[in-house]
């Protein structure tokens, strides 16, 4: 459609009044079934959630949440990226996960990290390339055993400011 060339797109949160925007695109993007909880917490997550439009059409979304590990430090978990066929290899996936990138070097989060099919090629070659790391294989035997999914644990680790580097690059 675009011929291999960017496009623009404005980022927005999810609210009450654009969620049957996330609600489509997870439907047509996703085979796991995301239940109220998981809406009412991603209208919650203000920055943490962000569809993407060009122009009037929503064609992308990301939905992310902090975790805080048991050493203390906190990391960003990637629960959804997604963008509808005809937008991608445009940039948009790159976009969405900028936003989040950015906003966990801000808030000096250690790592951010997600979960992929181990045969999403395409998506574990987008990831690479923003200089994620296979750190995790984890085998999902579902319930009757018919199929078997495996995942991979993908993480970018980030740099961490120590206070005195964090309160000097605040004054700067
Ligand atoms: N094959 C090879 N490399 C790719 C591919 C692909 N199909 N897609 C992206 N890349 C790499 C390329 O290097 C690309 O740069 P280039 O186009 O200049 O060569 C780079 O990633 C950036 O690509 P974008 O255009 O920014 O990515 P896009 O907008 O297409 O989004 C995404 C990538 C989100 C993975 C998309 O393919 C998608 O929505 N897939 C279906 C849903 C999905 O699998 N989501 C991830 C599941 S895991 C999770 O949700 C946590």
């Amino acid at each position: 459609m675009f011929a291999g060339q960017e496009i623009s797109v404005s980022l927005v949160n999810v609210i009450d009044e654009n969620l049957t925007q996330l609600k489509m695109l997870n439907n047509i993007l996703f085979s796991v079934h995301f239940d109220e909880k998981y809406y009412a917490d991603v209208v919650a997550s203000g920055e943490l959630t962000k569809l993407a439009y060009h122009s009037d059409t929503c064609v992308g979304a990301i939905s992310c949440h902090r975790e805080r590990k048991e050493d203390g430090a906190v990391r960003l978990y990637i629960m959804t990226l997604g963008v509808l066929e005809p937008y991608r290899r445009l940039g948009v996936g790159t976009r969405l996960m900028n936003h989040m990138l950015d906003l966990s070097s801000k808030e000096n989060m250690s790592e951010v990290y997600l979960h992929v099919h181990t045969d999403n090629e395409d998506a574990i070659n987008f990831y690479k390339k923003l200089g994620f790391e296979t750190t995790e294989r984890i085998s999902n035997y579902y319930r009757n055993a018919i199929v078997i999914k495996d995942y991979y644990v993908l993480t970018k680790r980030l740099a961490v400011l120590t206070k005195h580097e964090a309160v000097n690059t605040d004054k700067k």
